[in-house]
């Protein structure tokens, strides 16, 4: 399938790489092409650039956000949270009409340092703030409660745990389930929330999980739902 990627970080890269692994024909979104390459040397956790990253990656196409949702069957939002809604502004409504837009960002704002608070929570979420502004675009929200490298290969934290699903497509979710699926998630362990209004549930784990990477100093853990018989 082709699939766009609209995000230049680590998780824009952590699944554009997992993507084209399993054969899909991947082209990473950006604001600018020249600019992103332009950046060198280490980011400020000390991995690689995008530009050296993409280097390593020559089945992976980057483009402009606009150029890739035109050219994505299926769209994955991998952008900063904070500026989610001009990024894929920038992508186009009509450019993801009808398409599934598989929504992996967090509304973490960090202006204030550490710990980062939600910009939108309680009432809202990024999840249906997106929906509403692209009505004719499913979003299906799943894979932000984890870090990059858990979301697209469970097996690094060992046993059952769990991943959440939340979008107004039933047959959105069920594509998004069958990708979630070739990233090695078992069913039993992909949890449907519901409709898109569930993001806020989700959203709202993103600060346990930066309270919970101060515990452990890793990425590498995850949340496993268990309900009583
Ligand atoms: N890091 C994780 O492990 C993790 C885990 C779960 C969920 N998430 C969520 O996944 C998303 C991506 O996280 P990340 O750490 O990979 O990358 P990030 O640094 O949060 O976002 C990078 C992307 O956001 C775009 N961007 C930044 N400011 C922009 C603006 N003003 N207008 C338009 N686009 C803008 C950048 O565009 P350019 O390419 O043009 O620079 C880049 O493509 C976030 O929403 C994050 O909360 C992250």
């Amino acid at each position: 399938m082709k699939i766009a990627v609209l995000g230049t970080g680590v998780v824009g890269q952590v699944v554009a790489e997992k993507l084209a692994e399993l054969g899909h024909e991947v082209t990473i979104g950006t604001r600018n092409v020249n600019n992103v390459l332009a950046v060198k040397g280490p980011d400020r956790f000390g991995r690689a650039s995008f530009s050296d990253w993409f280097k390593d990656h020559p089945k992976v196409k980057l483009a402009t956000f606009a150029e890739a949702a035109q050219t994505g069957e299926l769209i994955v939002n991998a952008t900063n949270g904070m500026a989610s809604l001009s990024a894929l502004e920038l992508a186009g409504a009509d450019n993801m009409k009808d398409k599934i837009l598989l929504d992996i960002s967090n509304p973490l704002d960090f202006s204030k340092g550490m710990p980062p608070t939600l910009s939108v929570c309680n009432t809202d979420s990024l999840g249906e703030q997106i929906q509403r502004t692209y009505p004719h675009t499913k979003v299906v929200k799943s894979l932000n409660t984890l870090n990059a490298y858990v979301q697209v290969n469970p097996a690094i934290v060992p046993g059952d745990h769990t991943i959440f699903i939340s979008g107004n497509d039933a047959n959105a979710k069920s594509k998004v389930r069958s990708l979630l699926n070739s990233f090695g998630w078992k069913n039993d362990n992909i949890l449907d929330l519901g409709d898109i209004t569930t993001s806020r549930g989700v959203e709202q784990l993103s600060p346990l999980w930066v309270r919970l990477l101060g515990v452990f100093q890793s990425g590498n853990f995850n949340i496993h739902v268990v309900k009583a018989k």
